[in-house]
């Protein structure tokens, strides 16, 4: 199945994506994920992704269609995969339903509030691991000390208050619009997206059973 993971930053699509990838044996892509490694391994492509990831804005189309291309046609992707993270504009999801055998089957839109989505944002602490922590809801065992390798951890420079903000209005401006979209296609369900992270994985894995 090819699955769209869909919602503001902070829904805690890369939360359900990491389950839904083990239970469903498919592939995840997170956009976000491939381009902070570019930033990390400062490749061409991180060094310019990174002007706009700091500022909370949306890194230019072109530089993700051939990226996501590429991507879906790998040999994993065969059974199917799952998106998080892209598409994030029209153009995007336009050229995403031209590359022919990967539709996208189903938009799993998981709803969070602003107010929840900033307290999500703002306390979320990463490991270069790949893991991520909450400083209320997701506590480590020792304080700031991933659970999982022992790293320090660190905040992502684009969970600071001020870009976290503009986060969101790029998220309304430039990706909300795509929920219309992806609604006449009659392909989006709505997930709350509040609860426990279980709760969610489990309403998402009832939608998914029944297509
Ligand atoms: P990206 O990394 O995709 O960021 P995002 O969409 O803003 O998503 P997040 O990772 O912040 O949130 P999430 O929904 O995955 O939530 P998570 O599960 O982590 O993109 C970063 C940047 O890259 C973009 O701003 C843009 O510049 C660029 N980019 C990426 N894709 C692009 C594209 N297609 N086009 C152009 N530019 C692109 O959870 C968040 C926190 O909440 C965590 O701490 C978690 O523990 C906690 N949490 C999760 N679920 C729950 C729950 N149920 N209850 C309580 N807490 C929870």
């Amino acid at each position: 199945m090819n699955i769209l993971l869909f919602g503001p930053p902070g829904a805690g699509k890369g939360t359900q994506a990491k389950k839904l990838s083990v239970k469903y044996n498919i592939p995840h892509i997170s956009t976000g994920d491939i381009l902070r490694k570019n930033v990390n391994d400062r490749t061409e492509l991180g060094i310019l992704a990174k002007e706009y990831m700091n500022k909370g804005e949306l890194v230019p189309d072109k530089v993700l269609f051939k990226l996501i291309e590429n991507r879906i046609n790998e040999e994993d992707c065969k059974e199917g995969y799952l998106l998080d993270g892209y598409p994030r504009t029209m153009p995007q999801a336009l050229a995403l339903s031209k590359i022919s055998g990967k539709e996208i089957e189903i938009v799993v839109n998981i709803v969070v509030s602003d107010d929840e989505l900033i307290t999500r944002l703002s306390g979320r602490r990463m490991c270069t691991c790949g893991a991520s922590f909450h400083i209320l809801f997701r506590k480590t065992k020792k304080n700031n000390i991933c659970d999982e390798c022992g790293n320090t951890l660190y905040q992502r420079d684009d969970d600071k208050e001020s870009v976290i903000k503009q986060r969101l209005e790029t998220y309304k401006n430039q990706t909300q619009p795509l929920i219309k979209y992806y609604s006449e296609l009659k392909i989006l369900v709505d997930i709350d997206g509040v609860g426990g992270v279980e709760e969610i994985f489990t309403k998402i894995c009832t939608k998914l059973d029944l297509e």
